[in-house]
């Protein structure tokens, strides 16, 4: 199996700036992107192109479900890649079946959309909710501020972030923004075109901001006195990250309200495990709404992005990987509690479930070994944490998630906390 892609020959002796050369004169800009050049992975490290070894507490920003270079999947792939890669959604086949058939097993009675990416499925959402408010003239959606759906011209204007938006006007009407976890400000926001709200149930690059339980509870309440959708961005915080399948069932725990059921979620990220792919979950009373030539993709649901899906759902349960998540999250949360009551001048906060952590840094004024650098605390912290050995993704000015592979292990987590704390302990 492992000489299947043999190597490429290393393109010269200083690999690195012969990488970020490429990139610079041939890769169009769209990313601040940190001097490392990655060139392999096992499970939850990797190795850059001079052969330093870094651990992945960002897990591609929430994708890599089983960490890097999982035997199995490399197995599904080849073993699926030998059949059938690719048969458009115009044929059946097998494999998509099968993975839908297990969305619905662990959500609710429903159907699936395959997509390729979360702004993608998210896109889709955006369709199911304007078809379903069509005859009446409503088309409006309500999302979050801070909250974030994706880079296309939907997903942008949906966004309750100002910075995705700048230079991309006009925006695409039909969306508002209220503040987050705020059922009164939803309410009074509604007008009669509004027919749906969406929100993350953590929002992730807005900081690791989770749902109250009341707030789901509450928006549910709403769009059903109102006959509007309420529709859950599940792209980073779904797919057991936080220890349940969804994040708002994790959220809803031990509340009595287990019945709780949105009409749409959205799904891309770990779902794939790195392989490019979404989707989302329609609820059954609203399952047939898009029908034949509703909507469409060439990619979505190919037999191999879905033969790997089902892999990674088959070795998440087998490997119980969603308790994982919930143990050895709560590890490493009560470990950063424990460093934020240290270092109280460095530190500030712990949010989130699971495998969906922020921490929240000191503003940058605070730490005199930051305050002096244009970039932000969290972009200066994750370059020491670089430097000394950990993979982390900043988020906004002062937040650093943690995204780990569902299967990091104890020990690893103890190795991130220890480098974690040295880092902290410099800037104290
Ligand atoms: C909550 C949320 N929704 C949507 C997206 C967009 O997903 P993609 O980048 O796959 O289009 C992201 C990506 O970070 C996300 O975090």
């Amino acid at each position: 199996m492992k000489d299947i892609v043999p190597a490429p020959p290393p393109l010269v002796r200083n690999a690195f700036e012969s990488v970020r050369e490429l990139f610079s004169r041939y890769v169009v800009p769209t990313y601040s992107r940190f001097d490392i050049a990655l060139q392999r992975g096992s499970g939850s490290h990797v190795w850059d192109v001079n052969g330093r070894r870094y651990l992945d507490l960002g897990g591609g920003i929430a994708v890599c479900s089983l960490g890097h270079a999982h035997p199995e999947i490399t197995q599904a792939l080849v073993e699926q890649s030998q059949k059938l890669v690719h048969v458009s959604n115009l044929y059946y086949h097998e494999p998509q079946g099968r993975l839908a058939q297990q969305l619905v097993g662990h959500l609710a009675p429903g159907k699936v959309f395959f997509s390729n990416s979360g702004a993608e499925a998210n896109e889709g959402l955006f369709k199911l909710a304007r078809r379903f408010g069509h005859d009446e003239g409503r088309f409006e959606i309500l999302t979050a501020t801070h909250s974030f759906h994706g880079r296309t011209l939907a997903g942008i204007a949906a966004t309750g972030q100002d910075k995705v938006k700048k230079g991309f006007g006009p925006m695409m009407p039909g969306f508002r923004h209220v503040p987050f976890n705020d059922l009164a400000a939803a309410r009074e926001a509604l007008s009669p075109a509004t027919v749906a709200i969406m929100i993350e149930g953590i929002q992730g690059e807005g900081g690791i901001s989770p749902a109250t339980p009341e707030y789901l509870l509450g928006l549910r309440r709403l769009c059903d006195e109102r006959r509007m959708l309420l529709l859950m961005d599940s792209v980073q915080c779904g797919h057991f990250r936080t220890g349940r399948f969804q994040s708002f069932q994790r959220i809803l725990e031990g509340t009595d309200a287990p019945d709780f059921v949105p009409d749409g979620v959205s799904m891309a990220k770990s779902l794939g495990g790195g392989f490019p792919m979404g989707a989302f979950w329609v609820r059954d009373i609203h399952a047939d709404l898009l029908g034949p030539g509703a909507h469409g993709t060439t990619f979505g649901g190919s037999p191999l992005g879905c033969a790997v899906a089902l892999k990674i759902l088959e070795v998440i349960e087998r490997d119980r990987l969603a308790d994982n998540a919930r143990v050895t999250g709560e590890f490493l949360k009560v470990s950063l509690q424990r460093l934020i009551d240290a270092y109280p001048q460095v530190l500030r906060s712990v949010r989130g479930l699971g495998f969906m952590l922020g921490l929240e840094l000191a503003p940058k004024e605070a730490i005199p070994a930051l305050a002096a650098s244009e970039k932000t605390a969290s972009i200066q912290f994750v370059n020491l944490l670089q430097e000394a050995g950990v993979l982390a993704i900043p988020s906004g000015l002062q937040v650093v998630r943690l995204l780990p592979p569902l299967n990091l292990t104890r020990a690893q987590a103890e190795e991130g906390i220890g480098v974690i704390e040295r880092v902290v302990k410099s800037l104290a």
